[in-house]
């Protein structure tokens, strides 16, 4: 079946203006058009950039999203008054689709104690403020706060209204996070059946987690009809947050048929906008969490690694690298078996004999009723013994780097026991350490992945890169890792130690190659 006979389902990206309500998610504009940026590679339909009326950070904020990003439509928040809608038109009006997106809750307890009017004031509003923003532009949302609190028949005669005053999308908002899957999917389906017009626009849902049910919540009111979700990176948002889109897309996805429906989403920029935003804000999501955390795609159980690495699919409904991610991330543990570990090695750059490795194994379970997760660092000591003599030994790296200057780095590497030593200049600190010690060894391997991470999370603390480099033939990839207080003096020894394992992999594959590094300095 192509992708044409199923639905298509509009991702309306609100990470930038309810996930920026979360607690401690504040951003700079710089930030949020790193993020615009990131939101439109990873396809999303609709950036809300913001509340324009909110703060003159905010307005500047949409502003800049509107004039640079192209492609996904750009919106703005307004209150359902004049003011606001002026303030969020005078900041979307840059984009090339511009939308704005007006609100105002329908609820009884909110008209009574909030707004202090009448259900007649508030159609009258709704249904002048929605007119003002079309004499602005043509696209324009309006949403129901607290729409499933609200009284149904009411809830219809105020969306019919809204239609007919022009609104082209009708977003009904579980504002609390109050509805349940089962009843959500009814509400939207007596609406989609019961409003006159609704088959004209778009049917959007906005569905808060306050009790963990923001993404099933939103999968039921797709079923129910509705052509729009939306959703934040993360989860992030107001208390416990919205439904994420990480998990409504790969649900999506994964169950083409219970929903029928696709999104124009590039599911392998999913990881990336997760990390992009946790590196922005600071704020990490949970080991557990789905599709985006640390062990969404990590298998302890020995029984479990045993069946992924013999299929796959045994365990694993779809592949990391579906949403980005990079595959092998085997947590060993005490649980974990003797083909778990041998494949780690092998990753590793290990290649061992069968006698070596029974020994390894021994000394790793040993290790490991001592020690919960046994990271690849553990492995490598374990292994050392195997290997007393490293080819290649870092005694000395120093860069002159600055605001200034362009770095330049002066390496000392002994190689077999000779001190061999080389400079080079670099795009940064790390990129000149790592180019002269290049010059030393020669390995012709290239760099494809750097990390760097805080161990503890304070400036004090250790930083533990890991550096993935490719053989010249690009056979093997293998990781280096270390672990320093000077992330660059932390990179120039992962990259080393990446380089070892490269020597000892290339050595012991049938001696192919451990002339591949030739040393010229
Ligand atoms: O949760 C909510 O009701 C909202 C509206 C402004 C759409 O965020
Ligand atoms: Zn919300």
């Amino acid at each position: 079946m192509g992708d044409n006979q199923f639905k298509k389902i509009k991702i309306f990206d609100t990470t930038l203006r309810d996930g920026e309500q979360s607690p401690g998610a504040s951003m700079n504009i710089e930030e949020k058009l790193n993020l615009a940026r990131q939101l439109s590679r990873l396809g999303v339909d609709v950036i809300e950039a913001g509340f324009p009326i909110a703060s003159e950070g905010d307005f500047e904020a949409v502003k800049t999203i509107a004039m640079e990003i192209k492609g996904a439509e750009i919106a703005g928040l307004a209150r359902a008054n004049e003011k606001d809608i002026y303030r969020a038109y005078s900041a979307v009006k840059y984009a090339a689709r511009p939308v704005i997106h007006t609100f105002i809750a329908t609820s009884d307890v909110h008209l009574k104690y909030k707004l202090k009017m009448t259900r007649n004031e508030l159609y009258e509003r709704a249904v002048n403020m929605v007119k003002y923003a079309k004499s602005f532009t043509e696209n324009i949302e309006f949403s129901a706060e607290d729409a499933t609190r609200t009284d149904m028949n009411f809830l219809y005669e105020v969306v019919e209204g809204v239609i007919a005053a022009g609104a082209t999308t009708v977003n009904i908002p579980d504002t609390v996070g109050f509805a349940t899957p089962f009843e959500f999917f009814n509400f939207i389906k007596n609406i989609r059946e019961r409003v006159e017009g609704i088959d004209n626009i778009i049917l959007s849902v906005h569905c808060h987690n306050d009790l963990g049910l923001g993404t099933a919540n939103s999968l039921s009111a797709i079923l129910a009809g509705a052509n729009q979700v939306e959703c934040t990176i993360n989860g992030i948002g107001e208390r416990a947050g919205n439904a994420a889109l990480e998990e409504i897309v790969m649900a999506l996805d994964v169950r083409k048929d219970i929903y029928n429906a696709v999104t124009g989403i590039n599911t392998t920029e999913i990881y990336r906008s997760s990390q992009l935003l946790t590196h922005i804000t600071g704020i990490s999501v949970q080991p557990n969490k789905a599709i985006v955390g640390k062990n969404a795609f990590a298998h302890e159980a020995g029984i479990h690694q045993d069946g992924v690495l013999k299929e796959k699919t045994t365990y694993e409904i779809m592949t990391p690298e579906r949403v980005g991610r990079q595959p092998n991330e085997l947590v060993l543990g005490k649980h974990s078996g003797k083909h778990a570990f041998k494949e780690k090695l092998v990753s590793l750059g290990y290649l061992l004999k069968d006698e070596e490795v029974e020994a390894a194994f021994v000394k790793f379970k040993a290790l490991a009723d001592r020690k919960k997760d046994i990271y690849d660092e553990d492995i490598d000591s374990l292994v050392a013994k195997s290997h007393p003599l490293e080819k290649y030994e870092l005694k000395y790296v120093n860069v002159v780097c600055g605001d200034t200057v362009s770095p330049l780095s002066m390496v000392k590497l002994m190689v077999d026991g000779e001190l061999k030593h080389n400079s080079s200049c670099g795009n940064g600190p790390v990129d000149a350490a790592i180019n002269a010690i290049e010059k030393i060894v020669n390995s012709r391997a290239k760099v494809v992945a750097y990390e760097v991470k805080s161990i503890r999370g304070t400036t004090e603390a250790q930083g533990d890169v890991s550096v993935t480099i490719e053989d010249a033939d690009k056979r093997i990839g293998i990781t280096g890792r270390s672990a320093h207080t000077d992330i660059v003096v932390a990179s120039a020894k992962a990259y080393v130690n990446a380089l070892n394992k490269l020597y000892v992999h290339n050595k012991n594959t049938a001696g192919k190659s451990a002339c591949e590094m030739e040393i010229n300095a």
